[in-house]
C-alpha cells in the first residue's frame, strides 16, 4: 500500500484553546479535517450564547480556508433551563459534562453526579435531542477512576434512555463492556490510548508529553481498545483529545494533563490500521461513524496519505506560544500529501 485516502475526517474530541494558542493549533486540524467537536473547557468555560458566538468567530478566524466546520459544545451546568437549551440548540452539537476537578479546567464542573441533581438539565437535553459528552472519572485512585465512574454511566443510560451519551476518551477494558451493553452509550477513543500504556509515561524516564486524563493504562486495556477501534464498531468514533499545553506548563513541577496530537493523528491512524490490515475500517472510525451517530452533514474533503517518512517536529511555535507534540522528533512512515 503506497497511498490511502481518508474522506472528510472528523475529530470528535478536540481542544483548541484561545488567543495565540488557538491561532497556533487551529490550522493544524482545520487543514486536514472536515470538522471537529470542540471542547468548551476554556477559562472561564463556555456557558452562554454570547461566549459561544465569540469563540466560534475566533475559531473561524484562526482556521485557514473555509472547508472546516467547528462543532461547538457548552460546559454542563445543573441550572440550564429548557428554554436556554432550546434557544442555543442550533449552535451546538452537544453539552460536555465534567465532574468537578477531575481534569484540566474542570474547577467549575459538577460537584455531584447524583442523577436527581442532574435530572432537570438531562431531561431537557433528552427532550430536545441534544447529546451529552462526559468526562467519566471519579477522584479515586488514578488507575481506577474511569472504572469507578462506570456505575454513574450505567445509571445515566438507564434513567435517560433517549439521551445519547458519549463516553469520552475511554481508556479501560471495563468501559468497553458497559458501552456495548446499552444502545444509548457511545464512545470516543484517542490515538494515545491505542498506542501507549503507563510504562510509556512512567516506566522509564518520565514523559510529560503523554501525561493526560484519563491516564494511559495497562497492556490489556490498550489491546481491548485497539480491537474495538480497528473493528470500527458503529458506536465508536475517533476523538483525538488533542489538548495542547505550553511547553513550560508540561516541563515543570505540577505539569499539566493533556497530550498534543493534532498534527500527527491521521498519519498514525493510517500506520496503525495498515499494520493490523484494517485500512478498510479506517474511514468508518474517523468519519462515517461520527456522521451517523451525530447526524452530521460534512464538508467534503479528501485527504491523501502517502507512504513517505514524516519526522514529527520538535515543537510548533507562534509568537510566544510553543507546544510539543507527542512523539516529537520521531519518524513515522506515513505523511499527508499537500494539495
Ligand atoms: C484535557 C485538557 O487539557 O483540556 N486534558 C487531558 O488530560 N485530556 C481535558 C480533558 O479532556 O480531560
Ligand atoms: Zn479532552
Amino acid at each position: 500500500m503506497k497511498e490511502f485516502i481518508i474522506n472528510s475526517p472528523l475529530d470528535m474530541h478536540l481542544h483548541l484553546r484561545d488567543d495565540d494558542m488557538l491561532k497556533l493549533v487551529a490550522p493544524l486540524t482545520s487543514n486536514y479535517f472536515s470538522g471537529a467537536l470542540i471542547m468548551p473547557n476554556l477559562l472561564p468555560p463556555i456557558t452562554t450564547k454570547e461566549a459561544l458566538f465569540k469563540y466560534k468567530q475566533k475559531i473561524n478566524e484562526a482556521c485557514e480556508g473555509d472547508d472546516f466546520k467547528p462543532h461547538l459544545t457548552i460546559f454542563f451546568q445543573v441550572d440550564y433551563t429548557y428554554e436556554f437549551l432550546k434557544n442555543i440548540q442550533d449552535e451546538i452539537i452537544a453539552v460536555k459534562l465534567y465532574p468537578f476537578g477531575v481534569t484540566t479546567n474542570s474547577e467549575t464542573g459538577v460537584s455531584s453526579m447524583d442523577v436527581e441533581v442532574l435530572r432537570p438539565t438531562l431531561e431537557s437535553m433528552s427532550k430536545l435531542g441534544i447529546p451529552l459528552c462526559v468526562h467519566g472519572e471519579t477522584k479515586g485512585f488514578v488507575m481506577d477512576r474511569e472504572k469507578e465512574f462506570l456505575p454513574i454511566y450505567e445509571s445515566l443510560a438507564i434513567n435517560f434512555p433517549d439521551l445519547k451519551i458519549i463516553m469520552e476518551h475511554i481508556s479501560s477494558k471495563e468501559s468497553i463492556k458497559l458501552f456495548k451493553k446499552y444502545d444509548n452509550l457511545y464512545a470516543t477513543i484517542t490515538i494515545h490510548h491505542l498506542l501507549l500504556t503507563l510504562d510509556d509515561l512512567a516506566g522509564g524516564m518520565l514523559n510529560p508529553y503523554v501525561f493526560c486524563k484519563p491516564i494511559v493504562k495497562r497492556p490489556d486495556d490498550r489491546q481491548a481498545l485497539l480491537e474495538l477501534a480497528l473493528s470500527a464498531h458503529p458506536k465508536v468514533m475517533f476523538g483525538s483529545d488533542s489538548a495542547p499545553h505550553p511547553k513550560n506548563a508540561k516541563e515543570c513541577h505540577h505539569g499539566a494533563a493533556g497530550v498534543f496530537t493534532a498534527p500527527i493523528v491521521l498519519q498514525i491512524l493510517t500506520q496503525l490500521f495498515e499494520e493490523y490490515e484494517k485500512l478498510d475500517n479506517l474511514n468508518a472510525f474517523v468519519s462515517l461513524n461520527a456522521q451517523r451517530n451525530y447526524n452530521l452533514k460534512v464538508k467534503n474533503k479528501t485527504i491523501k496519505l502517502v507512504k513517505k517518512d514524516f519526522t514529527i517536529p520538535a515543537s510548533y511555535k507562534y509568537k510566544k506560544e510553543e507546544v510539543v507534540p507527542m512523539f516529537s522528533g520521531k519518524t513515522i512512515p506515513w505523511s499527508i500529501e499537500k494539495n
